[in-house]
């Protein structure tokens, strides 16, 4: 039986709610598809932080280095500042583990409603391909003059070339999987110098790709056509900050947060590639057990598909698909008033009949 080994870290908050559903959802799947999963899990969070001083130990990414892949709740606790507690965990391991794509699909399901009421369900269905590595999100830089009236921070934008070529190729490759459509995400009229250059690069790389539609816009226009065009888009390739930004706007297109997923890549696998919903730890709502597993359990299926398992990886999908169009079982984000357990264990469930049904 073929088996693989996945590294879990559940985190902070809601990540420890929403991690057991995606888990209970992907052995449901190994038990119908013919796969045995080894969870491995690690227990790095903001809550190691308190009481060592490290979100994880020095050597935490040579223990990750040998996985398969990386399962990740959320982290984040009002107790840690962000910037700690992202900078000790989440990007160290994106970077050492060159996950230079962040791949986040956007799909309106039918049983969902969009806040946009006019689009039905399949209009709607796009991929945003967010650069993961470099760009805005940069450590380079300081500050002057702490505590006085001259105190300044400067930080540097980062774009290589090697790096804006291998995500944007990633993007044109994705596009030829679907309809052929590729939209950048700009600010060259503004940002003049890094912006041109990523605008140079995805020209250029658009000549070898000429069978893919493109297009790009400045990303302020971009986030107003998100919400009155939402189905003008295929893939969308954005730098750092305009992927982040991108990729919380495009759920809230299609309803809610908590069931967007996200795949943090490594495409050439040298090292393992993590799999962690779009949303954070959500301290509003943690400990209440009313957190959407969906954005978890949709994570898992994609890791599944990098897995090679894409059997499971569909009917994971397509349970999901399901359950939010026919099942009253919803957790509140999405109009119901169930539990983050009974949405997993419907979506277990519908996983279940379907697949025994079939076979
Ligand atoms: P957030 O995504 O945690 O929450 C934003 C809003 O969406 C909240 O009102 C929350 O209740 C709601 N929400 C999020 N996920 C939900 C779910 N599954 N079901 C129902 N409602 C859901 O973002 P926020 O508040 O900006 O950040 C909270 C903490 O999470 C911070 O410490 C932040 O740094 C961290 N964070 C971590 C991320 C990660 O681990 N990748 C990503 C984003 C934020
Ligand atoms: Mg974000």
């Amino acid at each position: 039986m073929q088996s693989f080994h996945i590294a879990v870290i559940p985190g902070d908050g809601i990540g420890k709610e929403v991690v057991p559903e995606g888990i209970r959802v992907i052995e449901t799947a190994g038990a119908l598809f013919g796969f045995r999963i080894d969870w491995h899990p690690f227990d790095w969070s903001c809550e190691t932080y308190l009481s060592t001083g490290k979100m994880m130990p020095a050597d935490g990414l040579e223990q990750l280095r040998s996985f398969d892949a990386i399962f990740l709740g959320a982290v984040g606790h009002p107790s840690v500042p962000d910037h700690v507690s992202l900078w000790g965990l989440l990007i160290p391991i994106r970077r050492a583990f060159r996950q230079y794509v962040n791949l986040r699909p956007v799909r309106l399901f039918e049983g969902m409603e969009s806040p946009l009421k006019k689009w039905k369900p399949g209009e709607i269905d796009f991929c945003i391909v967010r650069e993961n590595n470099e760009g805005e999100y940069s450590n380079i830089g300081g500050r002057l003059y702490e505590g006085t009236a001259d105190e300044m921070a400067v930080q540097q934008t980062v774009f290589t070339k090697r790096g804006v070529d291998r995500v944007v190729r990633f993007a044109f490759e994705l596009a030829r999987t679907r309809k052929r459509h590729l939209t950048s995400a700009t600010k060259s009229n503004g940002i003049i110098y890094t912006m041109p250059f990523w605008d140079e690069r995805f020209q250029s790389l658009a000549q070898e790709y000429q069978d893919v539609r493109t297009d790009q816009y400045h990303i302020d226009i971009l986030t107003a056509h998100f919400v009155r065009h939402p189905d003008w888009f295929d893939v969308v390739v954005g730098s750092n900050l305009f992927g982040d930004i991108l990729s919380d706007l495009g759920p809230a297109v299609v309803g809610s947060i908590g069931i967007a997923p996200s795949a943090n890549l490594n495409p050439e696998r040298e090292f393992p590639s993590m799999f962690e919903p779009v949303h954070g730890s959500a301290p509003d709502i943690a400990g209440t057990g009313v957190a959407n597993p969906i954005g978890q359990i949709w994570s898992g299926a994609m890791m599944l598909r990098h897995l090679g398992a894409h059997a499971a990886a569909d009917a994971v999908e397509q349970a999901i698909a399901k359950v939010l169009a026919n099942s009253t079982v919803r957790t509140p984000d999405i109009g119901g008033s169930a539990t983050t357990v009974e949405l997993g264990r419907a979506i277990a469930d519908e996983l279940r009949t379907n697949t025994t049904s079939r076979t």
